[in-house]
């Protein structure tokens, strides 16, 4: 029903009335012929000549009408309407034209149907590389950009060129190198004022000109910020290193010198600058046993855990070995035990090493005549934030709280660094290296556990350590 109202539609145009006059020509041309010499009366002839019109009517009638169909279903197909058309047609050539052109259209719905999935499967491989792929055209605007590119320079860089995004002389140079093929490809090293002043390597290749594509070259970014700080820090760590050593260095060779020419016969500053120095050395040894601990750490991330450890003996060994300097700071230590605590999976050494650090924290930097309070019990599992790799499951919480003033959010962000001291304590001459925290956070992440430090004006500092008591994988 739908086809026939398409060829009652089809049908009527003005190439088809055309059509049936000139083919109804030869009968009229023969009507007149025959009434001239009077072969046949005037009705006879305008009934022969209707009824030629209506045979050629009808003759044509189909066939045009079909051709008709086919032409709009083409019309279709070319301006992308790949919808399927089941045509049913009368006439056997039309019938096979329209044979013909459902085989192409099917042959060119199937490629199209590969080429989607194609393109969107390059562009999904695309968007995993995890470095930042730009595509320029050959004036340098940006016509394609991976999701990574994106993340970094944003989503609405498509269409803009190049130098609007990036200023940096030398990197724009090289892009301007390719582009004009001047040379096939460019590595170069460069600053990005824009982006934190990241530092790239950037590569950029010139696309075969066959191609034909939008794409003229492809640039490919490496954001060496990251491996750059890296090396700063070990840089740093090692003058760091090195100035605190000096220090302690510089004090005890300075006493000696003095010992051996202006104190040379004074008992009394002897004694004196014999205390300092014997005070500077155990700073010095102590500097030494936490950098030795920490690159023990930074060497030995794949040991196995295998001590079964009974918290308990551990809690007690740090109380027998701290007892002396809390007493000295007359700081009460008492220790809640919430629950029962199993054993736990760990190394031993380092286990006993992360609560001494933390304990002794807790000592030095309470207020004298304060107390420090030990918590201890057992959490379903370890709380975390985002990017941070813990064992599942059910773990121990180990707490050390102090009073004091509270500690404001930048030294909070801080204290986990290698070195790092609050000015205050600085101030307040109290001793440390810097390095117990820093040497607490490699044990805890070594046991896939964590480290929390909370503080507050009322309750002082709180610092947290959640250990596994299996060393499952979270999924
Ligand atoms: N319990 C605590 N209360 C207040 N401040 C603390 C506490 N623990 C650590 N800090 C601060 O964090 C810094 C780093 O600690 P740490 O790495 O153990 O080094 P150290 O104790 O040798 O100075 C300390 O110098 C101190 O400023
Ligand atoms: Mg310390």
């Amino acid at each position: 029903m739908k086809h026939y109202f398409k060829l009652q539609q089809g049908s009527i145009n003005s190439q088809f009335f055309k059509r049936v006059a000139i083919l109804s020509v030869p009968a009229a041309v023969l009507s007149v012929a025959l009434l001239y010499f009077d072969f046949l009366p005037l009705s006879i002839a305008l009934l022969g000549l209707l009824f030629a019109i209506l045979c050629n009517f009808f003759l044509l009638f189909p066939i045009s009408s079909e051709l008709q169909l086919l032409r709009n279903y083409i019309y279709s197909l070319a301006n992308g309407d790949m919808q399927y058309q089941n045509i049913v047609l009368s006439e056997k050539d039309t019938k096979d034209l329209a044979d013909a052109l459902k085989s192409i259209h099917r042959f060119w719905t199937s490629k199209t149907a590969t080429l989607e999935a194609k393109a969107l499967s390059d562009a999904a491989v695309f968007d995993t590389l995890p470095d930042p792929i730009l595509m320029l055209d050959g004036e340098g605007n940006i016509t394609g950009a991976n999701l990574p590119a994106q993340q970094l320079l944003g989503e609405n860089i498509f269409t803009l060129s190049i130098d609007k995004i990036f200023s940096t002389n030398i990197f724009i140079a090289s892009v301007e190198k390719v582009l004009k093929g001047k040379t096939s490809s460019e590595s170069v090293f460069f600053h990005a004022p824009e982006f934190a002043n990241s530092q790239f390597y950037a590569h950029i290749t010139r696309l075969p000109a066959h191609l034909n594509g939008r794409a003229s070259a492809v640039i490919s970014l490496y954001d060496i910020s990251k491996a750059f700080s890296f090396e700063k820090m070990q840089s740093d760590f090692v003058a760091n290193a090195s100035h605190e050593l000096r220090t302690p260095l510089s004090v005890i060779s300075g006493f000696i010198e003095t010992l051996q020419t202006s104190a040379k016969d004074d008992t009394e500053a002897r004694e004196a600058f014999l205390a300092i120095m014997q005070e500077q050395a155990e700073y010095m040894s102590n500097l030494i046993e936490d950098l030795l601990s920490l690159s023990r750490l930074e060497v030995g991330q794949d040991k196995a855990l295998k001590d079964k450890i009974d918290l308990h003996e551990v809690i007690d060994d740090i109380m027998q070995a701290l007892k002396i300097k809390a007493f000295q700071h007359s700081i009460n230590i008492k220790i809640n035990e919430l629950n029962r605590i199993p054993k736990i999976i760990g190394d031993n050494n380092q286990v006993h090493q992360v609560l001494q650090n933390l304990l002794d924290n807790a000592i030095k930097y309470a207020p004298e005549n304060s107390e420090v309070t030990v918590e201890i019990k057992t959490v379903p599992e370890i709380p975390v934030k985002a990017g941070q790799n813990v064992a599942e499951g059910r773990a121990v919480s180990i707490s050390f709280n102090n009073k004091g003033q509270k500690i404001n959010k930048e030294d909070l962000a801080r204290l986990t660094e290698k070195f790092y001291r609050m000015q205050v304590h600085k101030d307040m001459k109290i001793k440390g290296t810097g390095l117990g925290l820093a040497i607490a956070k490699q044990i805890v992440m070594h046991h896939r556990g964590n480290l929390t430090v909370s503080s507050t004006t009322y309750n002082g500092n709180t610092f947290t350590v959640y250990l596994p008591i299996k060393q499952k994988i979270k999924s």
